[in-house]
C-alpha cells in the first residue's frame, strides 16, 4: 500500500471524535490505540495489534511511536480576528486600572485604533502579521481557523483584509475560513445610519464580487450596531451569498440571538448575557452557540452559561476570539477557561473545540476522529486529553498532522 501516508501507534490515548448530536458523548477514548491514514483521510482507528498488522508501518511514508502520548482531532478554532496592525497592549493595562472595553472604545481607542493602524499597513505587513499569528495557533493544534476582517470599515481595507486571509490560506498549512465583517464597528468618520447604508450599498456587493468571504458577522451591541441595523446587514448579506453569523449579548441582552435564529444563522457567538429562551430559539434554528470564554476572562467579565446550554442539548463550541483586546492563540487554554469557568467537563470542552467549532462554520465533517475524516491530528505529550485543559498555560501539542501529512514537529 503505497499511498499510505502515516501510522501512528501504540498512543497511550485516542480520543475518537465522532460525528453525532455534538455533546459530549460523541467522545471516546481507546487506550493502546493507533490510526492509520491514506490519501489524506483517515483510513482505520483501533488498537494498535489490528492496525499494525493490517497497516504495517513500514509501508508509510511517516510512523510516529506515541507511546506516552495522546491523539486527539486538529482544534477547530472558529472564531478569530487574526487580520490587523498594530499594537495595543497598553489597553490591557488600562483595563487592569478599571477602564472598561466601551470607555476605550468611546475615546477612539479599541477597535477604532487597530482600524487606523490597519487602513496604513500595506499589504506584505498584514500578511506578515497573520502568517505569524497562525504558526503560533498551528504550534497550539489548530488546524481549521475563522478570520475575520472588520478593521478596514471601508471597501477598500475590508477587501484587502479578505485577501490577506486567502493568500494567508495559500501559504499556510491552517485552514482558513472567511468571514467579511464590515460592521464590526462604526468607523469615526460616519454616523451608523450612514454607515450601514455603505455596508449594504457599496461594501457587500464589492465583498461578492471579490468573492472570497463566506460568512457575514456583525457585532450586534449597545452603542454599534442594534437589532434592527444587524438584521438588514445580515439580510443583505444573505443576499449577496453570505451565510449570517453575529456576535450576540456580549454586554448587554439586545436580542442578536433571537435575531441569528430568526434569520437561521451559521452560529450566535459571545451569549454572555443569553436567556434560556435564547438558548431554546438557537437548538431551534439549528444555529450553533459559539463561546468565547477568553474574551469573558479578559474582561474580567462573567462567563456565558454554558451549562445550561448543555442541559438544553445545544451543540456548545468554543474558539480564542483571537484579538487585540484578547491576546490569545492558544485552544487548550480556551479548553481549560471552559472548564475552570464554565465548568464544562474536559470531554465537552474537547468536543466543543473541535467538531462542534467545525459546525459553527459549517465544516460538518472536520473536527473528527473517525474513519473517512480528514486526518488533521495532534499528537499530545499527554497520557490523556483531560491534560489539555487540566495542565493550563503548558503547550502540551507536539506534532500536528494536516491531512496526514507533519506539518508542525516540536
Ligand atoms: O469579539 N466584540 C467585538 N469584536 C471583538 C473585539 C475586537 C477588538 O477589540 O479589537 C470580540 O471580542
Ligand atoms: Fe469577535
Amino acid at each position: 500500500m503505497s499511498d499510505l501516508d502515516a501510522v501512528i501507534h501504540s498512543a497511550t490515548e485516542i480520543a475518537t471524535v465522532r460525528s453525532g448530536n455534538g455533546l459530549g458523548d460523541i467522545l471516546d477514548t481507546l487506550e493502546d490505540g493507533a490510526v492509520a491514514v491514506q490519501n489524506g483521510k483517515i483510513e482505520a482507528v483501533g488498537d494498535t495489534d489490528t492496525i499494525v498488522t493490517k497497516y504495517p508501518p513500514e509501508n508509510a511514508q511517516v510512523t510516529i511511536d506515541a507511546s506516552g502520548k495522546t491523539v486527539v482531532p486538529g482544534f477547530v478554532d472558529p472564531h478569530t480576528h487574526a487580520v490587523f496592525a498594530g499594537d495595543r497592549s497598553d489597553e490591557f493595562e488600562a483595563k487592569l486600572r478599571g477602564k472598561s472595553y466601551q470607555e476605550i472604545l468611546s475615546e477612539g481607542g479599541g477597535i477604532l485604533r487597530t482600524v487606523r493602524a490597519t487602513r496604513e499597513a500595506d499589504d506584505e505587513t498584514l500578511l506578515e502579521n497573520l502568517l505569524e499569528h497562525l504558526d503560533v495557533m498551528l504550534a497550539h493544534g489548530s488546524t481549521t481557523v475563522e478570520v475575520k476582517s472588520g478593521y478596514g470599515l471601508d471597501t477598500e481595507t475590508e477587501l484587502r483584509m479578505l485577501e490577506t486571509i486567502a493568500r494567508a490560506d495559500e501559504h499556510h498549512p491552517i485552514d482558513l475560513v472567511p468571514t467579511y465583517m464590515g460592521a464590526h464597528a462604526v468607523p469615526e468618520e460616519t454616523g451608523t445610519d450612514r454607515y450601514v447604508d455603505e455596508l449594504i450599498d457599496e461594501q457587500l456587493p464589492a465583498v461578492e464580487s471579490q468573492g472570497i468571504a463566506e460568512f457575514c458577522d456583525v457585532f450586534c451591541e449597545e452603542g454599534v450596531f442594534d437589532v434592527q441595523q444587524s438584521r438588514h446587514v445580515l439580510e443583505a448579506g444573505q443576499e449577496h451569498g453570505l451565510k449570517p453569523k453575529i456576535h450576540a449579548e456580549e454586554f448587554v441582552r439586545l436580542g442578536g440571538a433571537q435575531l441569528a435564529a430568526d434569520l437561521g444563522a451559521t452560529s450566535a457567538d459571545h451569549l454572555l448575557h443569553a436567556t434560556i429562551e435564547d438558548v431554546w430559539a438557537l437548538n431551534d434554528a439549528g444555529t450553533v452557540p459559539v463561546l468565547l470564554p477568553g474574551t469573558a476572562f479578559g474582561l474580567g467579565a462573567e462567563y456565558a452559561d454554558a451549562r445550561e446550554m448543555l442541559a438544553e442539548g445545544a451543540p456548545v463550541a468554543l474558539a480564542t476570539d483571537f484579538n487585540p483586546n484578547c491576546y490569545a492563540h492558544s485552544m487548550g487554554y480556551a479548553m481549560t477557561l471552559a472548564c475552570v469557568g464554565m465548568q464544562m467537563t474536559p470531554a465537552e470542552a474537547l468536543v466543543a473545540a473541535t467538531h462542534n467549532a467545525a459546525r459553527s462554520i459549517d465544516r460538518p465533517t472536520s473536527g473528527l476522529l473517525e474513519v473517512g475524516s480528514p486526518a488533521d491530528l495532534c499528537v499530545l505529550n499527554a497520557s490523556s486529553f483531560v491534560n489539555i485543559p487540566y495542565n493550563f498555560g503548558v503547550n502540551c501539542v507536539e506534532t500536528v498532522l494536516k491531512d496526514g501529512k507533519i506539518v508542525h514537529n516540536k
